[in-house]
């Protein structure tokens, strides 16, 4: 079968930092590895006013606009003004690649 939909991994494994996250702006998306091996993906987009969450620091992903802190683990609100968690993003991990699932 040709033409497919084959997929483009959005990262490989070794680019995101065990206790950090880091940002795929064309992709839209924030992959943060909490522990070693264990990772989550969130929408980059920031729940408060729509910035482009920009660095991941100290175990929260960053939004530079207004200063909201994200929890690297769920994407909770660890600092305002957001008060709504980053969206959540489906991943699978396979041959030490990040696969964004289809929203
Ligand atoms: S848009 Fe992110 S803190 Fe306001």
């Amino acid at each position: 079968m040709t033409g497919g939909g084959e997929r483009e991994p959005v990262a490989r494994t070794g680019a995101i930092p065990v206790g950090g996250a880091t940002i795929f702006a064309r992709a839209g998306v924030v992959v943060a590895q909490p522990s070693p091996g264990v990772f989550v993906a969130f929408d980059s987009t920031c729940p408060h006013m729509g910035c482009t969450v920009r660095g991941a620091a100290a175990g929260t992903i960053n939004c530079f606009c207004h200063g909201s802190r994200f929890r690297i683990a769920d994407g909770t609100v660890a600092g305002g003004p957001a008060r709504h968690p980053l969206g959540r993003r489906a991943i699978t991990v396979r041959d030490g690649h990040i696969w964004l699932e289809p929203t």
